[in-house]
C-alpha cells in the first residue's frame, strides 16, 4: 500500500474518536468566552468612559509592545488561510462532513474569537494605525502561505502542535507585560486567548500521539521532516502594507525577541517539550530510517541551543507603519 493510502486508513481509523476529542478539548459555544466579555459594552451608557480608560492605560505601553500585539493580531486574522489549508488535508472530508472536518470547523470557530477581540481592542486603544494594519491583513490572506506540510495529516498535526504552543507562549508573555504595566484588562484578555491555544496544543498533540501508536515509523519520519525544514511561523509571509515579503516578518520577529515575547530559545523549548510529550525516546517498533530520524530529533535541541546562543537581536526598533512612533 502507498504511504498516502496508509495515512488515509489511519485517519479513517482515528476518526471515530474525534467527537470525543472535540468534547475533551473544545468548549461548548454556549459557555465559552466571547470578545465582548473583555471589551466595553457598546449598548451601555458607560461605554465612552470605558473606552476612555482603555485609551489612558494604553499610553503606558511601549512602542515594541504595540508592534508585537499588532503582529499577533494579524497572524490570528489570517485564519481563513489556515482553515482552508486544514480542510484540504488528506482524510479531512469537507463535503463528507466527517469527524475531522467537524474538528476543523469547531477549532476555527474558537480561533476566530482571537483576532476578533484583539482587533476591537487595538481599534479602541488609539495607539495604532488601523488602516495600515487592515491592509497588511488583507495582503497576508491574499498572498496565502505554504508551510511545507503538503496535504499530509502527520506533518500538518506536527505543525499545529508546535504552532499552538508557540502562540500560547507569545499571548501569555504579552499578558505578563501588560500586567507589569498595570493594564489588567488587556492582560486578562491575552491570558484567556493563551488558554485556548494551550487546549488546542493538547488536542493536536493527542492526534499525533494516537498516530504514533498505530504508525510509529511514518509518524517519526514526518516529525523529523518538519523539524529539519524548520517550522515556519504563519506570519512568515507577512508584508507590511504590501511591502517586501519576509523583511516585515523578520522585523516583527526581532521585536518579539527584543521584548522576550517569543525567542529562538522558545522555539527550542517547544521542540524539547514535543520530544517529551510524545516520548520520542521510548517509542518502539521503528524501522532503520525512523531510528535515524529519532536520533536527529533527540540531538536537535542541544545543537540548536549552540546556534541560538551566538545569535544577536538588533537593539533598535524598526519603524512600522502600524504604530505611531512614541511621543516623548
Ligand atoms: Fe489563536
Ligand atoms: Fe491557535
Amino acid at each position: 500500500m502507498s504511504l498516502k493510502n496508509v495515512r488515509l486508513e489511519v485517519m479513517q481509523f482515528l476518526e471515530k474518536d474525534v467527537d470525543a476529542l472535540i468534547e475533551k478539548y473544545l468548549i461548548p459555544i454556549e459557555t465559552i468566552w466571547q470578545p465582548t466579555d473583555f471589551l466595553p459594552d457598546s449598548e451601555s451608557p458607560k461605554f465612552f468612559d470605558e473606552v476612555k480608560e482603555i485609551r489612558e492605560l494604553a499610553k503606558d505601553l511601549p512602542y515594541d509592545f504595540w508592534v508585537v500585539l499588532v503582529g499577533d493580531m494579524i497572524t490570528e486574522e489570517a485564519l481563513p488561510t489556515y482553515e482552508s489549508w486544514l480542510m484540504d488535508v488528506e482524510g479531512v472530508g469537507q463535503v463528507e462532513r466527517n469527524g475531522w472536518s467537524k474538528w476543523v470547523r469547531h477549532w476555527t470557530g474558537e480561533e476566530n474569537r482571537h483576532g476578533d477581540v484583539l482587533n476591537k481592542y487595538l481599534y479602541l486603544s488609539g495607539r495604532v494605525n488601523m488602516r495600515e494594519i487592515e491592509k497588511t491583513t488583507q495582503y497576508l490572506i491574499a498572498d496565502g502561505f505554504d508551510i511545507g506540510t503538503d496535504r499530509d495529516p502527520y506533518k500538518n498535526f506536527v505543525y499545529t502542535s508546535f504552532q499552538e504552543l508557540a502562540t500560547y507562549i507569545s499571548h501569555n508573555r504579552v499578558a505578563k507585560l501588560a500586567k507589569e504595566r498595570g493594564n489588567k484588562q488587556l492582560s486578562k484578555m491575552c491570558r484567556i486567548i493563551s488558554g485556548d491555544e494551550m487546549r488546542h496544543h493538547n488536542a493536536y498533540s493527542e492526534f499525533v500521539e494516537r498516530i504514533f501508536a498505530v504508525d510509529p515509523s511514518q509518524m517519526m519520519m514526518a516529525f523529523h521532516y518538519m523539524m529539519k525544514q524548520k517550522i515556519t511561523m504563519p506570519a512568515h509571509f507577512l508584508r507590511e502594507s504590501g511591502g517586501q515579503i519576509s523583511s516585515a516578518f523578520e522585523e516583527f520577529s526581532n521585536t518579539a525577541q527584543r521584548i522576550g515575547v517569543y525567542t529562538s530559545m522558545d522555539y527550542i523549548d517547544i521542540l524539547e517539550k514535543l520530544n517529551k510529550r510524545w516520548e520520542i525516546e521510548k517509542i518502539t517498533g521503528l524501522n532503520d530510517e525512523a531510528e535515524k530520524a529519532r536520533d536527529y530529533l533527540l540531538k536537535l535541541p542541544s545543537r540548536m541551543t549552540r546556534i541560538a546562543e551566538r545569535m544577536k537581536v538588533p537593539e533598535n526598533s524598526f519603524q512600522f507603519k502600524w504604530v505611531e512612533p512614541a511621543k516623548m
